[in-house]
């Protein structure tokens, strides 16, 4: 493991030897053994709540990773829903977090406005992930402890606006002063230290994190990634204004065709997203079918690679990029 290289509000918050973050991926993609291992490494990751939608299940993942992690602190991905049915099972889920002493959450979807008081009153760290600047101000004044912005290269879902991370990278440490996290496209340790020389103070991985050994989808589709070159991706569901960066698979394809028909009905859409698709291709391996979030930053991942090996090459070309802008600096 590296030796610290950046100290940040982000790692004396959270207590982590390096500004990495990982971001929640579902379902249930980031668990407690890849979590863990994210937490090992050095870096913050989070389990998504709705992978383990049994409240015993969730709290067996959470105690898993506290014993994998011998106490260190880690986070959970909690997704904010707008719909009423889903406030239950959230307000459950926070309920659990607090019994169990999470240490942070990254949420992500709606406003956290329902559920800060009570994450707050449980000192859990609230970090909120928006995918445009004018989300994060909103955000701040309401009170997180850090927003993590991420811009329009992302796996999952980059917002309608479509704008791009290295203009959300320079934009965001002049709107908002909490501590910031950048995201969408991340994957080597030369964008690392240029997030943080541009005002950030730590950065979000999620697609380059895909080949980690540690995680337990197949094989054969971490191997597809190592050979990708990172052109794969396509922003889909737009007809639905619920922009999906995902695999340019035969689902996509089918859901970018309904989104070019001008399709607004949910139903007509379902076939082709429903989350089965997903978890099957993960654990099979045939990535054909289902949406399978994915970001260009894929084509940084060169092997299929534990998580302290990834974080390892990062650190070491962070390394490399301060270098060069000391050789870069004039002399007069
Ligand atoms: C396979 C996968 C699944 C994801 N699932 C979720 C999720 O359930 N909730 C969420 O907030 N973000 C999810 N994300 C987004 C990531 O947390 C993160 O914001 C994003 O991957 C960062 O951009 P990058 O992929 O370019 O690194 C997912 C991303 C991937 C690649």
């Amino acid at each position: 493991m590296r030796r610290p290289l950046f100290k940040t509000r982000i790692t004396e918050m959270l207590g982590i030897r390096h500004p990495i973050l990982c971001g929640g991926m579902g379902p249930g993609v980031s668990d407690a053994n890849y979590v863990a291992a994210v937490v090992n490494a050095g870096g913050m990751g989070f389990i998504v709540a709705a992978g383990f939608p049994d409240p015993e299940a969730f709290r067996a993942q959470l105690r898993k990773c506290r014993a994998l992690t011998s106490g260190k602190g880690f986070g959970v991905n909690l997704y904010i829903s707008g719909q009423a049915e889903a406030t239950d099972r959230l307000q459950e889920q926070v309920r659990i977090l607090a019994e169990e002493e999470v240490l942070c959450v990254e949420t992500s979807g709606g406003s956290p406005e329902g559920v800060l008081p009570a994450l707050r009153e449980a000192g859990i760290k609230v970090l909120h992930k928006v995918p445009a600047v004018r989300y994060a101000r909103s955000v701040a004044r309401l009170g997180v402890d850090a927003v993590i912005v991420v811009g329009n290269d992302c796996g999952g879902h980059p917002g309608i606006y479509g704008i791009s991370s290295m203009v959300q990278a320079a934009h965001a440490p002049r709107a908002v002063s909490i501590p910031l996290a950048i995201g969408g496209g991340i994957g080597t340790g030369s964008q690392l230290a240029a997030t943080l020389m541009m005002g950030a103070d730590a950065v979000l991985m999620g697609s380059r994190m895909l080949v980690a050994e540690e995680l337990w989808i197949h094989r054969d589709y971490k191997d597809r990634l190592v050979r990708s070159d990172g052109t794969e991706s396509v922003v889909v569901k737009t007809g639905l204004r619920q922009h999906h960066r995902v695999l340019n698979n035969e689902s996509a394809k089918s859901v970018a065709a309904l989104d070019a028909a001008g399709a607004r009905d949910f139903e007509r859409y379902r076939p082709h997203v429903m989350g089965t698709l997903t978890t099957r291709a993960y654990l099979t391996g045939d990535s054909r079918l289902g949406m399978l979030d994915y970001g260009p930053s894929v084509v940084f991942a060169d092997a299929v690679q534990s998580v302290e090996a990834i974080f390892d090459e990062v650190m070491d070309d962070a390394q490399r990029a301060m270098r060069r802008m000391e050789d870069l600096r004039s002399e007069t």
